[in-house]
């Protein structure tokens, strides 16, 4: 078997990409692999590169020369994060990506780039129900514009032939270990994790919220998977949904009540957000993935699977 091109992962010290580092070798063991992040990388046998990427793109340059390789793009401003400040959601999220590509571009190789995207690219009364990926972007926050952005630039790009891009739509990844951070779908992985360590959880949403989620293992799983897949296999529109589950909040609290009991249900407590239901309950609920099942991306089975791989092992603090 050919070895793998090396992997380069912007944002590889966060929550996925620490995940998708660590499955990525395990899979190919001795596959070469360096972070770039505002944070070192936890992992010493990680090469750590630690720089804003946007600010300084030019450390890009030396990983891209030596052959075609394959980035995962992670790094990103999130969801309340872009809200609150929106130049910085677009220095990180648009000039940011525009940088990558462009240091791929000159680089003289033709490198794999998969782009996290999010369902944030779709709200508001004009998101079909349901929701796939020929439905129209109508993104209600700045995160989801930025991430429509990025999705329209990775597909020109690959028109141009700049890149070989592919988007993931990721779903809500849950549950996150460790705290709570500044996406809006925060509470998604809080409304187990907390409860299930005997911690209170507050709840910015009404129960019957729709949601569409996925667990960490098979994100990362089907990141890789799409970094693999022939391009031909998603055409000229790269951005693709990764399998995900619709449920609403009400289902995740019976389920965290069938893992942890009606003590646990009771540590949460409705204390309803505007500012966050307003970006959340825009969201799709229902989820067409089919494109990304009929190519064999990993989809998880339920709410009760996702509920076991959790482990609450600390999360990156940053
Ligand atoms: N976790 C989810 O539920 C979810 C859902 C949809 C999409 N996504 C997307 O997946 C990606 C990874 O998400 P995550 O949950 O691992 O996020 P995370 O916040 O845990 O990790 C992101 C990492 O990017 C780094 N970073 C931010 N700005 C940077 C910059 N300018 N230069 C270099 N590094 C920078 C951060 O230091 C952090 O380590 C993001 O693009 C996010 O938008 C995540």
């Amino acid at each position: 078997m050919p070895a793998p091109p090396p992997l380069v992962v912007t944002g590889g010290a966060g929550f996925l990409g620490r995940l998708l580092i660590d499955q990525a070798r395990r899979t190919h063991s001795g596959r070469r692999a360096t972070s770039i992040d505002l944070v070192d990388h936890p992992d010493p046998t990680v090469a750590s590169v630690v720089a804003d990427l946007a600010a300084e793109p030019g450390v890009l340059a030396p990983l891209l020369t030596g052959g075609p390789a394959t980035l995962v793009h992670l790094a990103s401003v999130v969801s309340s994060g872009a809200e609150a400040d929106w130049s910085e959601a677009c220095r990180v999220n648009i000039a940011g990506l525009i940088s990558l590509i462009e240091q791929c571009r000159v680089s003289g190789h033709r490198h794999t780039v998969v782009f996290t995207s999010s369902v944030a690219v779709f709200g508001g009364e004009f998101t079909a129900s349901p929701t796939g990926d020929r439905t129209k972007q109508t993104p209600t926050s700045t995160y989801g514009m930025t991430k429509a952005i990025g999705e329209l630039l990775i597909d020109d790009a690959t028109r141009k032939g700049f890149i070989d891009g592919r988007t993931a739509r990721l779903p809500t990844v849950i549950i996150r270990p460790g705290k709570p951070n500044l996406a809006a779908s925060s509470f998604c992985s809080g409304l187990f994790r907390e409860p299930l360590q005997g911690k209170v959880c507050l709840l910015p949403v009404p129960v019957e919220t729709p949601l569409v989620v996925i667990s960490p293992q098979t994100a990362v799983a089907g990141l890789l998977a799409l970094a693999e897949l022939p391009g031909d296999a998603l055409g000229a529109m790269r951005a693709i949904a990764l399998p995900g589950l619709s449920v609403t909040v009400a289902q995740m609290l019976d389920t965290l009540e069938r893992f942890g009991g009606p003590e646990a249900r009771d540590l949460v407590e409705l204390r309803p957000d505007a500012g966050i239901a307003a970006i959340v309950t825009g969201w799709p609920g229902r989820w067409d993935d089919h494109r990304a099942r009929a190519l064999g991306l990993p989809a998880d089975d339920t709410l009760d699977t996702i509920v076991t791989q959790f482990t609450p092992t600390p999360a990156p603090e940053i």
